[in-house]
């Protein structure tokens, strides 16, 4: 961690950060506004999420990741820049959708470039699965969207297949597949070290259904 990361982390948290320690979470109170709140999973280091919390100032960004260099630097941009719709979470995002937050209360969720854990061993560690899925669901309100991607292909065909097969999501593309990179999406700091590689990044644009 640089000298710059922690003295954000250490000046900014009490104003800005958010501990992901199991208790209950009003978004209105920790945002103290009533706007709608868009959760992203894994910022790393945060350039992306502040361009976006800056382009979109009457939507709410809760930003979550475990590590903590990232976490000071989004704080850094975020003072720079002065981001008041922006909120970091140090922790495991599922203990905050699962303990701490309550239903329906999220208007979006984020996974851009989730770790690929590419040996086959690993797959059960790949955050995007049936029960992470329903989880998620229960968080969001109908109609939701949800937006991940990848630049790995066979993590992007395995989202596919699980978010097409959920009965809470949709698709929001009429053919089925894949979604074009949306406009509000930056390219991240992962996906170019993929792009360098030669990668194909894919986008996947979902939402939750409006029942009845
Ligand atoms: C491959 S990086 C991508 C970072 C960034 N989205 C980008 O595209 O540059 C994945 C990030 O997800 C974070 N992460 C993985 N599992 C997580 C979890 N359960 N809760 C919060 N963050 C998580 C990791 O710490 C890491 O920073």
């Amino acid at each position: 961690m640089t000298a710059g990361q922690a003295d954000a982390l250490q000046r900014l948290w009490p104003k800005w950060g958010l501990d992901i320690d199991g208790r209950h979470v009003d978004l209105v109170e920790l945002f103290g506004n009533d706007r709608p709140v868009v959760m992203e999973i894994g910022f790393g280091m945060g350039e992306a999420t502040a361009q976006m919390a800056a382009a979109d100032p009457g939507t709410n960004i809760l930003a979550v990741d475990v590590h903590t260099p990232g976490q000071g630097n989004l704080l850094n941009l975020a003072d720079r820049d002065g981001l008041t719709n922006l909120r970091v979470g140090n922790g495991d995002a599922i203990i905050l959708l699962r303990e701490m937050l309550d239903p329906d209360s999220l208007d979006g969720l984020r996974v851009y470039f989730p770790d690929p854990w590419p040996k086959k061993r690993h797959h059960k560690r790949r955050l995007i699965q049936p029960e992470f899925l329903s989880l998620a669901a229960t968080r969001l309100k109908p109609g939701a969207l949800v937006h991940c991607a990848t630049d790995w292909e066979p993590y992007a065909e395995q989202m596919l297949e699980v978010l097409t097969a959920h009965p809470e999501f949709e698709n929001t593309q009429a053919d089925g597949g894949f979604a074009p990179r949306p406009e509000f999406r930056p390219l991240t700091r992962f996906e170019g070290q993929g792009l360098d590689k030669g990668h194909v990044v894919n986008d996947l644009l979902f939402r939750r259904v409006q029942h009845g």
